[in-house]
C-alpha cells in the first residue's frame, strides 16, 4: 500500500513516520510538512532526522504551510495549559544534511494525486492547511484522492479546548473545508480511539530490549509524552500515553485494530469558546448525509503487538 504522509513532526508523528516507511505492507512515499506542534521549519527538520535515524533519507520531504488559514495566532498557536513539552521543537535525534525539496507541499499533493492510478492513500496527521491549500489550488483534488485518512477531531474528549482537539483547533478553517470537500472515502481517528490505544512505561521498556535504531527513537518520543501526561494529564491507565499518529498507520496496516462508524462530522469555525470542536452526529439527528468513517475505539493489544513489531524492523 503506497501513501503520502502529512506531519507537523511531534513525538507522535516521528513514529507514525517510522512505522510508514519501515512496515513491509507499506510504501511511504512522500512526507509533507504542516506549521502545527511547531513552527513548519522544526517540523520540516524533524520530519529529515527521523527519517536519517533510520536510515530512509531516500523518502522526499516537501514543507508546506507555514501558517494556519485564517487565524493570526501563528507560529503554531499552542493551548496555554499544555506545555511544549509534549513535542518540544527540535527531537532529540541527530542532524541531517538531507534537504527538504523546494516544490510547496500543497503543489507537491496536487501533482501527485493527478497522476492516474496513483493507486495511493493520503494520511494527514497534522492540522490540515495542506490538504485544504490543495482542495483550493486544484477543483479535482478530492477527487483524485481516494482515500483519506485523518487523525483528528474527537467525540467524547477534547485536548486543547473544552471542546477541541489539537489537529482541528490549529487550522479549524482547514479542517471544515476538508471534511466538506467531496472527499470520497475519509476514515477519521478521533481522540476517543487514540486514548484507547495507550502505549505505558513497560512498553517503553520492550522498546529498549529490541534495541533496533527505530526501537530506540521511538522509546525516547513515547517515554517523553507520557513524562508530561503523568504530569499534567493522566490517562485511564497508570504510566501511559496515547500516541494518536502511530495508530493512522496501525489501523491502514491492519482495519481491525479501530472500530468505525458511517456518520457526518462537521467543524465549528465561528463560537469563540467551541472553534475547532469536531460535531460528530452519533444519533445521526442532522439529516445530513454521512461523510466520513469515525473510529471512536481501538483495540490496543493489536496495535501495541504492531507497534513492537514494526518498530523492530531496520
Ligand atoms: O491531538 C493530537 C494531534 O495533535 C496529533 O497529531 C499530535 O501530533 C498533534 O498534532
Ligand atoms: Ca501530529
Amino acid at each position: 500500500m503506497k501513501l503520502v504522509l502529512d506531519v507537523d513532526t511531534g513525538t507522535d508523528d516521528a513514529v507514525a513516520i517510522m512505522m510508514a516507511a519501515l512496515h513491509p505492507d507499506l510504501n511511504l512515499v512522500a512526507c509533507t510538512v504542516v506549521n502545527g506542534n511547531a513552527n513548519v521549519d522544526y517540523c520540516t527538520d524533524n520530519t529529515l532526522r527521523v527519517l536519517s535515524c533510520i536510515n530512509r533519507s531516500h523518502i522526499p520531504v516537501y514543507s508546506g504551510a507555514y501558517r494556519p488559514l485564517a487565524r493570526n495566532d501563528f507560529p503554531t498557536p499552542r493551548d496555554p495549559n499544555k506545555p511544549k513539552a509534549l513535542h518540544g521543537t527540535t527531537l532529540p535525534l541527530p542532524p541531517t544534511d538531507t534537504q527538504a525539496k523546494t516544490q510547496h507541499a500543497a503543489q507537491f499533493l496536487v501533482d501527485y494525486f493527478k497522476q492516474p492510478n496513483h493507486d495511493t492513500t493520503l494520511v494527514a496527521v497534522g492540522p490540515l492547511t495542506n490538504i485544504a491549500l490543495a482542495c483550493t489550488l486544484d477543483r479535482d483534488f478530492a477527487k483524485n484522492v481516494e482515500r483519506l485518512i485523518i487523525m483528528g477531531g474527537g467525540h467524547a474528549i477534547a485536548n486543547t479546548t473544552a471542546s477541541a482537539e489539537f489537529n482541528f483547533w490549529a487550522d479549524p478553517e482547514a479542517a471544515a473545508i476538508v471534511m466538506s470537500a467531496g472527499f470520497s472515502n475519509i476514515q477519521l481517528v478521533t481522540l476517543d480511539a487514540t486514548h484507547q490505544a495507550l502505549v505505558t512505561y513497560d512498553d517503553c521498556k520492550q522498546l529498549v530490549e529490541q534495541g533496533s535504531p527505530a526501537s530506540l527513537a521511538a522509546e525516547l518520543f513515547i517515554r517523553q509524552r507520557i513524562d508530561v501526561h503523568e504530569q499534567f494529564e493522566k490517562m485511564d491507565i497508570e504510566g501511559s500515553a496515547p500516541v494518536h499518529d502511530a495508530l493512522c498507520i496501525g489501523a491502514l496496516i491492519n482495519p481491525k485494530l479501530i472500530k468505525t462508524q458511517h456518520l457526518h462530522v462537521s467543524v465549528e469555525t465561528g463560537n469563540a469558546q467551541s472553534v475547532g470542536q469536531s460535531i460528530i452526529d452519533v444519533h445521526k439527528r442532522s439529516n445530513q448525509e454521512a461523510n466520513c468513517y469515525v473510529a471512536l475505539g481501538a483495540d490496543r493489544l493489536g496495535f501495541i503487538r504492531l507497534l513492537l513489531d514494526t518498530l523492530a524492523l531496520t
